[in-house]
């Protein structure tokens, strides 16, 4: 009866599929407001008139909050949350206003009608590398530290036989999830209710609660389903307290609120765009000598996010010389935050094309050249490695995809015009549980009910949680019911990090020890036991990662550069794979967004006015199903005992890392041109 490891289907897919999922915005309350944004225009001043007048006439208007009018939050020290409490604005797109009416198309009609003159200040928004203002965060996100260092990397650099120095750059992206940021938000008296879209109810409303100064048990956020966030829904934005703030100015109406998409570009987090200052030195065998990487990004004037580029350098390979440092400019622009595999996404693009470029001086392969320089343990803490197989995914990658008696030279295969190429990149992602996520086992009426306040962001945790609770219970997983996204639910960490089902899970799992072992094989109705996860020890001694090898056939038109990627075949060695089902659909999410940050994402920015000017899908392109051919994802059977008692390591990210570099490296093989910016678009190919 083991439910672990079988496929099965979403509990929650039939429902989402017939459009019976009630999603935030759907919330069905009596007689809801809507809220609309307003917008500032200008990327630095101070407001000195807003005209408010006309849209306040407008049939179906109530309010228009401004500064002026709006409630003084108990809370500013967040400053991308204060929403509306002075004049000045700080980005282009900052929140300036909120118009509230009884349809959402008055409410977008008003906004609409609002205007606002500003004192314009000089702005600053153009991120380079030798801007002299860079500074030194105090730490990476979330705590690493800036900088590291070992042995001294220019003298080993300059008596190397073969170094690649090289920048490289990825481009800024948005989340960009299907559901746009969304909050239904209402107050009985003193207590608020948030139907809200996130990837943790606890989470927000811790944050929620400091902002408005109340005690967390008068913040209810419920949240059983999700379209998607990829980090942008990890911690509230200003839209969800300016939601709760505009449900306050109205007692008795519930406030709906939904970001537009193009809103969705200024309000809700975006990936800074990275440089990367490159350096490897190795012998003429291909032991690498020294590892070097400088990134510089930004961050926004009001608020620091540090993302944490430079990490996966310090413990991917062996090398005795390395050093890693992130440098920040603070621009007048929107806040960054958490994206998809933050830090290891944009920080496995230039070492593993470096990687390449260094194989290719020395005529190594690939492969090869990556097996040579597998660490023992872990280069930047010491430890061992609580298992590491990214040696077993590129063996069984590379006889997977069809890599062996690979002609390396580059750009000599032409078939019907089109020139042909192969590449490889590694992946690699932290195993991570998080402390302080508590799960209820209960039997009631002759089945066991398990409650968490975890979120299912389309990861699977509806599906996944009961195998678990019922592998723990030792029970058929149709007697399990899952009830998540709820803070009336015990408290749970936040979907991010990869860490959700591995944490929820073991929470689950303890929860379900606990509970047999007070009441047995045969319980009575009522019965109960809770646990809460905490530090697992084990990561002082251990190194603990999951890996994987990501292979891409390119296929490059030789007269018009057209890109295509016929082939995407990843190897992942994750742990424990829970569901199959689910699982494969984590990876392949993974690298289609991959495949989308290497051929077509890109917020085109535009430092004149500050914005970004592509802030649609129309114009900000992602990869959809035509340009998504054969994408496979497999995994190794991995038993890693020290990362959690279910043995399960994140996947949810790991299928983005590495992936970028691996079409980066094809095309390189394909045509002869080595791109170091992304995205990969055919001007730079020809
Ligand atoms: Mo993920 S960016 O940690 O939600």
């Amino acid at each position: 009866m083991t439910a672990i490891g079988k496929p099965l289907v979403r509990r929650d897919g039939a429902r989402k599929v017939t459009g019976t999922a009630t999603y935030a915005y759907e919330t069905p309350l009596d007689a809801p407001l809507f809220c609309h944004p307003v917008q500032a225009t200008v990327a630095r001043g101070r407001i000195t008139a807003i005209h408010t007048a006309d849209a306040e006439m407008l049939d179906g208007v109530l309010d228009v909050i401004t500064y002026r009018t709006a409630e003084r939050l108990a809370s500013t020290e967040d400053a991308e949350l204060a929403a509306l409490q002075d004049r000045e604005v700080a980005f282009r797109g900052q929140l300036v206003g909120l118009v509230l009416a009884e349809s959402s198309e008055s409410a977008r009609h008003g906004a609409e009608l609002v205007t606002v003159d500003y004192h314009e200040h000089a702005h600053d928004t153009e991120l380079s590398a030798d801007r002299d203002d860079l500074y030194r965060p105090e730490k990476v996100n979330p705590s690493f530290p800036t900088d590291t260092g070992t042995g001294d990397v220019d003298a080993a650099m300059a008596a190397t036989d073969v170094t690649v120095e090289q920048t490289y750059r990825t481009a800024m992206y948005h989340n960009n999830p299907m559901e746009p940021h969304a909050t239904t938000a209402w107050w009985d008296n003193d207590s608020l209710t948030l139907w809200d879209s996130t990837q943790g109810v606890h989470p927000s409303r811790t944050t929620v609660a400091k902002v408005f100064g109340l005690p967390e048990e008068r913040v209810r956020v419920v949240c059983p389903f999700v379209g998607g966030g990829f980090g942008s829904k990890g911690l509230p934005h200003v839209n969800v307290v300016a939601a709760a703030m505009a449900a306050r100015a109205h007692p008795g109406r519930p406030v709906k609120l939904a970001l537009t998409r193009q809103q969705m570009f200024s309000l809700a987090g975006y990936r800074t765009p990275t440089i990367q200052k490159m350096r490897l030195g190795a012998d003429s065998d291909g032991r690498l000598a020294a590892i070097s990487l400088d990134v510089v990004e930004q961050t926004s004037r009001i608020k620091e996010f540090a993302e944490q580029t430079a990490l996966p350098a310090r413990m991917m390979y062996a090398a005795p010389n390395r050093r890693t440092t992130h440098r920040l400019a603070a621009l007048d622009v929107p806040v960054p935050s958490w994206m998809r595999a933050p830090g290891e996404c944009p920080g496995m693009f230039g070492p593993e094309v470096a990687m390449d470029e260094l194989a290719c001086e020395l005529g190594i392969d690939p492969i090869e050249l990556r097996v040579r320089n597998e660490p023992e343990t872990d280069p930047d803490s010491g430890n061992p490695f609580s298992s590491r197989h990214l040696v077993e995914c590129l063996r069984e990658g590379a006889r997977r995809f069809g890599w062996a008696g690979r002609d390396p030279r580059p750009g000599v295969r032409l078939e019907d015009g089109w020139l042909v190429g192969t590449g490889v990149a590694a992946s690699v992602y932290p195993a991570r549980t998080n402390p302080g996520s508590t799960a209820n086992v209960r039997f009631d009426g002759g089945r066991y009910v398990v409650e968490i306040g975890a979120a299912d962001l389309g990861t699977g945790a509806w599906t996944v949680l009961p195998q678990i609770a019922a592998d723990a219970l030792g029970v058929p997983v149709e007697e399990v019911d899952v009830r998540i996204g709820d803070t009336d639910y015990p408290k749970a960490t936040v979907a991010g990090g990869s860490t959700g089902t591995a944490t929820w899970g073991s929470a689950i799992v303890e929860a379900a020890r606990t509970f047999r072992d007070k009441f047995g094989r045969d319980p009575g109705d009522g019965d109960e036991a809770d646990a809460t996860t905490g530090e697992n020890p084990a990561s002082e001694r251990y190194a603990m990662y999951a890996f994987g090898a990501q292979f891409t056939e390119a296929r490059v038109h030789a007269d018009t550069g057209e890109i295509r990627v016929p082939r995407l075949l990843g190897v992942f060695a994750a742990g424990r794979i829970i569901n199959p089902r689910t699982a494969r659909s984590q990876f392949l999410g993974g690298m289609t967004m991959g495949l989308s940050m290497a051929l077509h994402e890109d917020s085109v920015w535009d430092p004149r006015f500050g914005q970004v000017v592509n802030h649609d899908l129309a114009e900000y392109h992602v990869s959809v199903n035509a340009d998504v051919d054969d994408v496979q994802a497999h995994w190794l059977d991995e038993q890693d005992d020290q990362v959690n008692p279910l043995g399960s390591k994140g996947i949810g990210e790991i299928g983005i890392v590495g992936t970028a570099a691996s079409v980066v490296n094809a095309v390189f093989h394909a045509t002869g041109a080595r791109i170091r910016d992304l995205p990969v678009t055919l001007d730079k190919v020809l």
